[in-house]
């Protein structure tokens, strides 16, 4: 049985990690893909020479011709610019868009079987914009946010309690950037809500408080660290344990960035919700029910969203 082929479109920093991290799972073979051949086979020679002494087997190629995605079952698409500092994801906007619409083409154009990740920023927008112009169904093609901002919150949660991450389960809904939705009550510690930890004194409402502010700013904080460019090593393993629900089909539940059709009370765009993963793509939304406050919040994550969406149409009317 052939194994699972996974078509990264872009080969930069979270190109590369992908590749390296979908290699070392052994998930499948890796097609890394760039405007210009010379880096994407650079990355593939580089990651297959690693083979021998990590131990794993897997094809690694590179190329700059859409035809060598030809029939992939995963398509993780990082193509664009990343946000430099000062820059918001918004800023990104039109230069993205141009680079969704040729992304689009090449993935109906060459798999369109596959399973679709888009990574590239500003998220929901790209997202929504590369459904549209790949034309694959929407249960078919979403973002990657969610996972990465739950795990920012994690990670967060588990530094101030002292706890292991693996016993901290939480998630965010709504858009990618300061509109996130942190879903503080259903945060859990070994099955413990976070509303009892804090009354147990495990750790404060300020506290949770700052992290909720340090989970929003959280892509922010590491591309003024870094200086140049913006986090890739949580995004790559964040996009990757989606990739990998599908191809197992393991009917994960997590959070993407999906197209709704009344969830929530909102249609027509992509955001952040909860959803289970497995070989059919989003299998199935999954509407909890919100309080008055998250409902409210979500509506201007939405409504933030929509202006993209807005700014998107207005660049493309045939969208
Ligand atoms: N087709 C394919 N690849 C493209 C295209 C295109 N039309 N335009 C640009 N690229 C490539 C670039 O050549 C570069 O190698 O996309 C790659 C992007 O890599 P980086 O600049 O290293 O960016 P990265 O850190 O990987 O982030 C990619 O993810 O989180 C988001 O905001 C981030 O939008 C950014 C994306």
């Amino acid at each position: 049985m052939p194994r699972p082929k996974i078509a990264l479109i872009g080969a930069g920093h979270i190109g590369g990690t992908l590749a390296h991290l979908a290699a070392l799972r052994e998930l499948g073979d890796v097609t890394l893909f760039d405007v210009t051949a010379g880096t994407p086979r650079g990355k593939a020679l580089d990651i297959a020479e690693a083979a021998p002494p990590a131990g794993f087997d897997a094809v690694l190629t590179g190329t700059d011709s859409y035809a060598d995605i030809e029939g992939a079952d995963i398509c993780i698409v990082t193509a664009g610019v990343p946000r430099k500092p000062g820059m918001t994801r918004d800023d990104l906007l039109s230069v993205n868009l141009g680079v969704m619409k040729a992304v689009g083409d090449g993935i109906r154009t060459h798999a369109p079987g596959a399973f679709v990740i888009c990574i590239t920023n500003p998220l929901d927008a790209m997202t929504w914009a590369l459904q549209r112009y790949s034309g694959l169904p929407a249960e078919r093609v979403v973002g990657m946010a969610g996972v990465l901002d739950s795990a920012r919150m994690r990670h967060f949660l588990a530094l101030d309690m002292g706890v292991s991450v693996k016993d901290v389960s939480a998630f965010v809904l709504g858009g990618h950037g300061d509109t996130m939705v942190p879903m503080i009550r259903h945060a859990t510690v070994a099955g413990i809500p976070l509303p009892e930890l804090i009354a147990a004194g495990w750790t404060t409402a300020e506290r949770v408080d700052a992290i909720v502010e340090r989970t929003r700013n959280g892509g922010a904080e590491i591309g003024a660290l870094l200086g140049t460019g913006s986090a890739y090593y949580a995004p790559a393993t964040a996009a990757l344990e989606m990739a990998e629900a599908v191809l197992k089909d393991q009917k994960r539940v997590l959070p993407c960035s999906c197209r709704l059709s009344g969830e929530f009370g909102q249609s027509g765009l992509n955001i952040g919700v909860l959803t289970i993963l497995g070989a059919a793509g989003v299998e199935r939304i999954v509407e909890l029910s919100l309080t008055e406050d998250e409902q409210r919040e979500f509506e201007a994550s939405a409504a933030a969203v929509r202006t993209l969406i807005g700014a998107c149409r207005a660049l493309d009317p045939a969208l």
